[in-house]
């Protein structure tokens, strides 16, 4: 054993995370995906002693909401082992470990996409680090281009499935069975009850929402009128370039998932106009206080349903 293994201590509350604890790793050998996100989810637990059940992944101008969390720990991507840095604009890149009235939730202050040249492994790795961490449910959201005409820009829309466009899986690859068995199930990949609740706590604010199909493409460019004329015609609602490898990760480790888009835009080609990515922010600013409102509504909901 180098010196240097055999002075590494074992982090404090190693023993929370989730599973067996992680093999101890041969220096010769670079860590599996399982143990990495091990790491990570260890060095997350030295920082807290919250240990939350519920994680959220904040996407454009929604970060917002985890500067509310109280007694919070705010780790920056940067400090934890493996993670993946996101480098879009108004993602800030910060883990938020806190509350939520009495519920302990984890919070992602922006995400990375395949567009910035993530594998989408990386892409899911957070998600297998909520796993490790013994998380029972994700909260997703994402800004999205709205297809069907009913889906106007600020409409909160539940996604109720996806299709996915982007050409890669995070689950290609010999198969992790620590974290799921090799073809797991998408026929109810967005939990029924999880969506249920995000429909009534916004009938109950008073906020139109909706249910909706996601199609995830690669991006980082915006679709042309005719993916959207097709995007339509195979069943899709929503447009995005996230989302998708977050839940497929999540399904494969047995994580419930509720998926929320904010409509920023009409799809490319509905209206007679260019897209603007300024746009697409805009619109999250403007709806942001909404959508944090609903998501701090439905946590508690979540949290008595995984109890
Ligand atoms: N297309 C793809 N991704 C998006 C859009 C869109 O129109 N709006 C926000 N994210």
């Amino acid at each position: 054993m180098s010196p240097k293994t055999k002075s590494k201590r074992t982090p404090r509350n190693s023993r929370s995370v989730n599973d067996a604890p992680t093999a101890v790793t041969k220096a010769s050998r670079t860590p599996d995906e399982f143990e990495r996100a091990g790491r990570a989810a260890e060095f997350i637990f030295s920082k807290t002693a919250l240990r939350p059940k519920i994680a959220l992944v904040l996407g454009s101008g929604l970060g917002a909401l985890a500067d509310e969390f109280s007694s919070a720990t705010k780790i920056p991507y940067a400090k934890i082992p493996h993670f993946p840095q996101s480098t879009a604009i108004g993602h800030a890149g910060k883990l938020v470990i806190g509350k939520v009235g009495a519920i302990p939730v984890a919070g992602m202050q922006g995400r990375v996409h395949l567009y910035e040249g993530y594998s989408v492994k990386e892409v899911a790795f957070p998600i297998r680090v909520f796993a490790r961490m013994g998380v029972k449910a994700v909260i997703l959201t994402n800004a999205a281009g709205g297809i069907k005409r009913e889906f106007v820009q600020g409409r909160l829309v539940a996604i109720s499935d996806h299709i996915n466009l982007q050409g890669v899986n995070p689950l290609s690859g010999p198969n992790e069975e620590r974290f799921g068995a090799r073809f797991p199930d998408m026929t109810s990949a967005y939990d029924r009850k999880f969506r249920e609740m995000a429909l009534g706590e916004g009938k109950r604010m008073g906020i139109g929402m909706d249910e909706g199909v996601y199609a995830a493409l690669a991006g980082p460019n915006y679709e042309t009128p005719a993916e959207i004329g097709y995007l339509r015609e195979i069943g899709a609602d929503l447009v995005g370039m996230s989302t998708v490898p977050e839940v497929i990760a999540a399904r494969h480790s047995g994580i419930r998932v509720l998926g929320i888009s904010c409509v920023t835009n009409a799809a490319a080609g509905i209206l007679d106009q260019p897209l603007r990515h300024e746009e697409v922010l805009d619109t999250a600013e403007r709806v942001k206080d909404q959508f944090i409102g609903l998501l701090k509504a439905i946590i508690p909901r979540i949290a008595e349903a995984i109890a």
